[in-house]
């Protein structure tokens, strides 16, 4: 263990007007640095993810994160990009910094205001994170990738729509229990399954009810030394934090393969000498219910066509042997891109201290995983957290 997460924050995801990434950004940095118990002064480095300044005019954002305080004025401050995994990428350079000894404390903040685009223009701006040269025709965005992806996966082990409408469910009713989602209300399985005038096929077999919405929010941690975290109010420690990247376009791969991912979670387990049913729960990357199921998949869960055992043998649920997105995951909680992989965090973060909102707090979480994948399984990130003490 070389850093924990020693304080953090969580806004409200979902459409919020009236909000801009610059009132998200200094809301959440401010909240953190109070939760952790530090003054602003004593942040050394800060990151901002945010993955596209195309949602919005204002695209330079690191310095905007020194407006929570005028102590933070002069303190290096850098965005960091890494698509969907944006938020994620942040946090690990933000390790990265700490295990150079350049820093005592870091702030991380991750944002994303996409709701000033309609979904098709949001979609434009998502598309840039295929690759352009070949994949940027795709109709629907980015949910024309996984649309792709899922009829590919469909043809090699057959028609997984229930599973898929089932993911759909799961996700719901865990965001139901969770005060930050975008959606908090439960979905039928008999919606999620059947096409419909409100769940119409957005892309291939995917149903808008298996994408997850384009969503505005932000979160942020406070990252420190082992050594300076023993002092603090709430420590959790990274066990394991591992990136893998694969080739960008898809066809360089076998993308049903999700390769990447588990190459990522094969590694982070490895180093953290752990089994992945070791974990008392993990926080995926479902952008889409495809996803979520091909991920059971690449984490080992399952073996390859198989994921389907995950969810229609409930080992998935809350109350499953592995939970999977008890804070709703992405299709519930809301993708703000940007924001997606410290909000993993956050949420694994309150888990594991024990400070989850209600219903949401799991009776017995004493390690936690995340996975947070930016793009098409290529830029793929894996952190294995457990408390301090
Ligand atoms: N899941 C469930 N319901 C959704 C939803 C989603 N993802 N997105 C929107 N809705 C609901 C809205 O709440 C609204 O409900 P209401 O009529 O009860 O108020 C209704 O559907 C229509 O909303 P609207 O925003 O007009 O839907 P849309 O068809 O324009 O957009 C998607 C739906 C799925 C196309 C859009 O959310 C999308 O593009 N998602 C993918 C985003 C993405 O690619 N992210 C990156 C992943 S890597």
């Amino acid at each position: 263990m070389t850093a924990c997460i020693v304080g953090w924050s969580h806004g409200k995801f979902g459409k919020l007007d009236g909000e801009t990434s610059e009132s998200l950004i200094v809301k959440a940095a401010t909240e953190a640095i109070a939760h952790a118990g530090i003054e602003p002064k004593d942040v050394d480095v800060i990151y901002v993810g945010n993955m596209n300044g195309g949602f919005v005019r204002q695209e330079f954002h690191s310095s905007l994160a020194l407006q929570a305080h005028p102590d933070l004025r002069f303190k290096p401050s850098t965005r960091v990009e890494n698509a969907c995994a944006t938020g994620s990428a942040a946090i690990h350079m933000g390790l990265n910094t700490l295990a150079a000894g350049k820093a005592r404390f870091v702030l991380v903040v991750g944002v994303e205001k996409m709701t000033e685009l309609n979904s098709a223009q949001a979609g434009e701006v998502l598309i840039k994170a295929s690759y352009v040269a070949e994949e940027a025709n795709i109709e629907a965005g980015f949910a024309g990738i996984f649309g792709k992806i899922t009829s590919a996966y469909f043809q090699r082990y057959g028609d997984k729509s229930d599973a898929l409408a089932k993911i759909a469910v799961k996700a719901h009713k865990n965001g139901a229990k969770n005060p930050y989602a975008h959606f908090q209300k439960e979905f039928a399985y008999e919606f999620c399954r059947t096409p419909s005038d409100k769940n119409p096929f957005v892309a291939g077999p995917l149903k808008r009810t298996d994408c997850s919405p384009v969503t505005d929010g932000a979160a942020a941690v406070i990252l420190t030394d082992v050594t300076t975290a023993l002092g603090m109010k709430q420590a959790i420690a990274f066990r394991a934090a591992e990136q893998v990247n694969d080739f960008l376009p898809m066809s360089k791969r076998d993308i049903i393969k999700f390769e990447g991912p588990a190459l990522a979670w094969k590694k982070a387990l490895a180093s953290a000498r752990l089994d992945l049913l070791d974990l008392s729960f993990v926080e995926s990357h479902d952008c889409f219910t495809s996803a979520e199921l091909i991920e059971y998949e690449a984490m080992g869960l399952a073996n390859p066509g198989e994921g389907e055992r995950a969810i229609h043998e409930g080992w998935v649920e809350r109350d499953g042997k592995l939970p999977v997105n008890v804070s709703g995951g992405l299709k519930a909680k809301g993708h703000p891109v940007g924001a997606t992989g410290v909000s993993m965090h956050v949420m694994t973060a309150m888990q594991l201290s024990g400070t989850a909102p209600g219903a949401l707090q799991l009776p017995k979480a004493r390690i936690g995983g995340v996975f947070n994948m930016g793009g098409a399984a290529v830029a793929n990130y894996v952190s294995i957290l457990e408390p301090l003490r």
